[in-house]
């Protein structure tokens, strides 16, 4: 039995933006066609000063994939103390015939690529098509990859953003201009930076309302990112009592995402969410229906999404006979 072994720099020549989008396309439309198996993840906190390492799992009928997701962050001491980064990822890919090992790869890069394309996905279905001004709450990784994967599906013209560091908002700005030549401007206030908004990402780790619902104009499309675990929390949500509301998967969402937060004030119920967003793309439906509906695509993120993702990267790999075989047997 040949396991293929991927190296991170390997995994990033062997898969585009283009790719993950479509990859993110097929995993919430199986997820929604009963072709997915994908139990709730698991994780060990350890203790102080170390961090978390979180494992999820999902199985793919289409195309016969199991696939384990491992990943660990918020060991800070890393770097300095064993010389390895403060969060790594792996992932392990099954045949789901014989469950023989087909695959290991890093898994660092996978979890943003995968999570930029998910923001990508909702602008496809939810923003206006006239949007042109992305503003951006947080300026971290998972921002960077939002911008990365939505300017692959519309033309961004302007960048607000906003973040507690000045200096991470200031190496935001310089990233991105360089990269993508879009102009970023540092706002001085939130408050500024949301009424620009044609189209508001949160990527935070904020535990707490970072966004009032007043300073959302009608037709502001929202990709709620940053919260992921109970406790996190970025969106007033009053912003839900009269907008579109769209799940990655409501039985995430309603327990560890922003969904949770009007659901647990009684502001909305579960029959106040529209869809999940599988159902859109299968036609089942609707996106957006006029242009001054406000729309919140809340993200938790799904081990589908590493494995439809990951198993694209492997069958490149293949293709192009990238990588190395180890036999374990
Ligand atoms: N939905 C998903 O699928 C998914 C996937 C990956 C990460 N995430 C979540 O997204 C969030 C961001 O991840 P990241 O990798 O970009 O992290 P990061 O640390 O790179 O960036 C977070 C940014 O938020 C800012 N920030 C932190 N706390 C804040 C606060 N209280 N108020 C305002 N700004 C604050 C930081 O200065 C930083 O710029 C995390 O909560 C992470 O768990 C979600």
């Amino acid at each position: 039995m040949k396991t293929l072994l991927l190296k991170k720099e390997e995994v990033r020549s062997l898969i585009s933006m283009k790719e993950v989008i479509s990859t993110v396309e097929e995993a919430y439309k199986a997820f929604n066609s009963n072709q997915v198996v994908q139990p709730d993840y698991i994780g060990i906190h350890l203790p102080p000063p170390r961090g978390e390492i979180d494992f999820k799992l999902s199985y793919y009928m289409a195309n016969e994939v199991i696939s384990m997701k491992a990943s660990s962050g918020g060991f800070n001491d890393n770097p300095a103390v064993h010389g390895v980064p403060s969060g790594m990822g792996t992932i392990l890919l099954f045949d789901g015939k014989s469950c023989a090992l087909i695959c290991v790869m890093d898994g660092s890069l996978i979890t943003g690529l995968r999570t930029g394309a998910a923001g990508a996905v909702s602008v496809k279905l939810l923003a206006r098509k006239n949007s042109r001004k992305v503003t951006s709450i947080g300026t971290g990784n998972q921002a960077r990859m939002q911008i990365r994967a939505i300017s692959e599906v519309m033309n961004i013209e302007e960048i607000h953003a906003w973040d507690n560091s000045p200096d991470t908002l200031a190496r935001f700005k310089a990233d991105i201009e360089g990269e993508f030549g879009i102009p970023v401007s540092m706002a001085s206030s939130k408050k500024t930076a949301v009424e620009l908004a044609d189209i508001l990402i949160t990527t935070t780790r904020g535990k707490g309302t970072l966004v009032e619902a007043d300073w959302i104009k009608p037709g502001t499309h929202i990709v709620a990112i940053g919260t992921d675990q109970q406790g996190k929390q970025e969106l007033d949500p009053e912003i839900f009592r009269h907008a579109k509301i769209v799940n990655d998967s409501t039985s995430q969402c309603a327990e560890k995402g922003e969904t949770w937060h009007p659901l647990n004030a009684k502001i909305i119920t579960y029959d106040d969410i529209h869809a999940e967003i599988g159902e859109i793309l299968l036609g089942e439906k609707p996106g957006r229906e006029n242009d001054e509906e406000i729309t919140i695509f809340d993200s938790t993120g799904m081990a589908i999404q590493d494995n439809t993702t990951a198993e694209k990267i492997y069958r490149n790999a293949l293709g192009n006979n990238v990588g190395s075989f180890f036999e374990f047997l």
